[in-house]
């Protein structure tokens, strides 16, 4: 059996241009990766089938088009194997769907990991990314799953070479902000121009990367809260949190994201929010930094 981790992803700052011919936005985005997430077990087998475990399985279960499937058919199709190379795949989730924290495309990529063993193709990454970038725009990134810097659509990454490991609360307001629509509210406000590419971020000590995340910005939050105004309040609620030094939305929301100086108070300030907000999901949380 393999097991892949599927982690949850966070954007520490999204940049967003003016929309493409091809009806995607040119990104510049900080990525890094928490030490929470789905989990996919593989074993083989000559059909493909997917079973599900965990929160929200039942929802996901309805949905038909699960983006692990749709991940193994197009590694399937990209290697041109045979339609009885398959895999009994389980997942089992943690990340709630609609997000914003990549549940759906983290799964996607634990998948393209696991069955590119499975299957012993043993790809290098370069060679499952454009076979992860059909999936979604967030699927290359997550196929890394290591602090990294994301521009294209999505597709071209490039890892941070020193990053700290930071420690953050994430919260999880349950409200679904489908990210076509967030898009959509951003192209008609206010033109933003991706920064210079400029050279790759980098930060030694979790001090220089809050300086780092505070120099950029997530200039989807505008649009995500014109959707969906709760997502207001929360980042209210985070940047009030005690002890903490910055919070943000990740990708197009709902999640938003704090950091602080120690996981001691990282947890102190998860309990103080949920008890002021027992409407929202709070979750103390490492984002995992480069070796
Ligand atoms: O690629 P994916 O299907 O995950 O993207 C979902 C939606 O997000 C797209 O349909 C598009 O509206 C928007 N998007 C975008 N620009 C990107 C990535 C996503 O406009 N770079």
């Amino acid at each position: 059996m393999i097991s892949q981790f599927a982690p949850a992803k966070v954007n520490l700052t999204l940049h967003a241009g003016p929309v493409r011919d091809d009806g995607y936005h040119p990104l510049d985005s900080l990525v890094v990766f928490a030490d929470w997430g789905d989990h996919l077990a593989a074993v083989a087998s000559d059909k493909l089938e997917l079973t599900l475990s965990g929160e929200g399985a039942e929802q996901l279960e309805a949905e038909g088009n699960n983006l692990v499937l749709r991940a193994a058919e197009a590694l399937r199709k990209a290697a041109r194997l045979p339609v009885f190379a398959g895999a009994k795949l389980h997942l089992t989730k943690a990340i709630p769907m609609g997000a914003g924290l990549g549940g759906g495309s983290s799964d996607a990529a634990a998948t393209l990991r696991a069955l590119n063993r499975l299957w012993h193709l043993d790809w290098p990454l370069d060679r499952l990314i454009p076979v992860a970038a059909e999936i979604g725009s967030d699927v290359p990134a997550c196929l890394h799953a290591r602090p990294l810097r994301m521009t294209g659509r999505g597709e071209i990454i490039e890892a941070l070479k020193v990053w700290p490991v930071l420690d953050a609360v994430l919260c999880l307001p349950g409200l679904q902000v489908p990210t076509g629509k967030v898009f959509a509210a951003f192209d008609t406000g206010e033109p933003t121009a991706l920064p210079p590419p400029g050279d790759l971020p980098s930060a030694k000590t979790a001090k220089d990367a809050l300086a780092v995340a505070a120099a950029g910005r997530n200039d989807l939050e505008r649009a995500a809260i014109s959707v969906e105004p709760r997502i207001g309040n929360v980042l209210a609620a985070l940047n009030g949190a005690p002890a903490a030094r910055l919070a943000g939305l990740s990708g197009s929301g709902s999640t938003c994201w704090a950091l602080f100086d120690s996981r001691a108070q990282a947890k102190t300030a998860a309990e103080a929010l949920a008890a002021a907000h027992p409407e929202w999901v709070f979750k103390p949380v490492r984002l995992a930094g480069t070796r």
